[in-house]
């Protein structure tokens, strides 16, 4: 079996993050989400994968990857010249695949427990597609999908106004190769996409056995701010574990699961876990609260911070109480000492600022 790995797309709703990287190497827990889905495709034991890269995220993903070996995968790069949607990600990937039965993986998602089971159900049952279903809330806003008691698919329905059930499809996929053959038998849908579910029902509408897996642990779609913070709290949550190898000295206190990577210093400051902190970082006369990630070199010095995701060498100095935030590479966010009431500010596209 080989993997299909999506790091293609635009990433427009974490603009601006992702004007500067791409949104699947964007950190949960101080390590990118993608460490989190190759090391999910391993453990399923499969080796061989295949990643879709667009134009711009090509040379940021390969620099961080590379060819897989550091990992003990063996990785093939695909280029997506366009974000022309899933199905059509497999279609371009077709010359790697061959007739080889493969996952597919959304490279900005992470799943509970992983795909071991997944991928162990497909072998069991081996139908022509096995699709990860999660009940959710409000189904309205996903790809739904009818299935009868014994886990066969029926039907699958694009973000129905009045949903069948609540078991929306969430980001892994398995297929035969009999799924080229539905590709190349649909249309691009109205937002000019070539979607996976109208590839998934067509299978069905050919008479092909569809499968279902229901994930009862959680899945998180990192693609929203809210989302990438949620994602960065359950990793931490249920995760981290407590390892100092960073300084910390005798005015500090480090309280529950916490990691101070090497070279960083704590000097009279609280950390309250979970949290990370990574190389270099230096925390001076701060308070630094649960469910926070601090990129490595980072300097954070009289300040209050929690709930936050910053990426490498932010600089947060005299901020009261920072909260429910992301804050980009070499970001500085700082209040002066002086009487002067006005905000300053230097800040690029797309920059979200929220004041008291
Ligand atoms: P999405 O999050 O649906 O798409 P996007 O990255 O374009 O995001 P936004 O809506 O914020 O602009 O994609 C899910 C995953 O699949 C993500 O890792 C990007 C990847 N992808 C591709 O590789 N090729 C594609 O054609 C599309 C649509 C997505």
């Amino acid at each position: 079996m080989k993997a299909l790995v999506l790091a293609g797309g635009k990433g427009t709703r974490l603009k601006p993050l992702t004007t500067t990287m791409p949104k699947q190497l964007l950190p949960v827990a101080n390590k990118p989400i993608l460490f989190y889905v190759l090391e999910q495709i391993k453990e399923a034991g499969i080796k061989v994968i295949g990643i879709i890269v667009s134009p711009e995220t090509n040379p940021f993903i390969k620099e961080a990857v590379e060819n897989g070996s550091r990992c003990g995968v063996r990785i093939t790069y695909i280029l997506q010249p366009e974000p022309l949607g899933l199905a059509h990600a497999v279609k371009i990937a077709q010359d790697f695949l061959g007739g080889s039965p493969f996952l597919m993986f959304l490279g900005d998602n992470l799943i509970q427990g992983g795909v071991k089971p997944f991928v162990e159900e497909f072998n069991r049952y081996h139908p022509e597609a096995l699709i990860l279903l999660k009940e959710v809330p409000d189904p309205r806003l996903f790809g739904v999908a009818e299935v009868d008691p014994s886990g066969k698919v029926i039907r699958l329905v694009e973000k129905p106004e009045e949903p069948k059930s609540n078991l929306a499809l969430v980001g892994a996929y398995l297929f035969t190769s009999e799924v080229h053959h539905a590709i190349t038998q649909i249309k691009p849908s109205r937002r000019g996409e070539l979607e996976i579910t109208d590839a998934i029902q067509k299978l069905l509408d050919m008479g092909k056995n569809v499968r279902s897996y229901i994930l009862t642990g959680w899945w998180l779609d990192t693609g929203k701010k809210d989302d990438l913070l949620e994602a960065n709290r359950v990793v931490l949550d249920e995760y981290l574990k407590r390892d100092i190898q960073g300084e910390v000295d005798s005015q500090s206190q480090v309280v529950g699961r916490v990691e101070i990577r090497q070279g960083a210093k704590v000097e009279q400051s609280l950390i309250r876990g979970p949290a990370s902190i990574a190389e270099k970082c230096q925390i001076k006369k701060s308070f630094v609260g649960p469910f926070t990630s601090i990129g490595a070199g980072s300097m954070i010095e009289n300040s209050a911070i929690e709930h936050s995701v910053f990426l490498e060498n932010c600089y947060i100095f005299n901020i009261e109480r920072l909260a429910d935030s992301i804050v980009g590479r070499d970001t500085r966010v700082v209040k002066q000492e002086q009487d002067f009431k006005a905000v300053r500010l230097f800040v690029s596209n797309d920059a979200k600022i929220e004041l008291p």
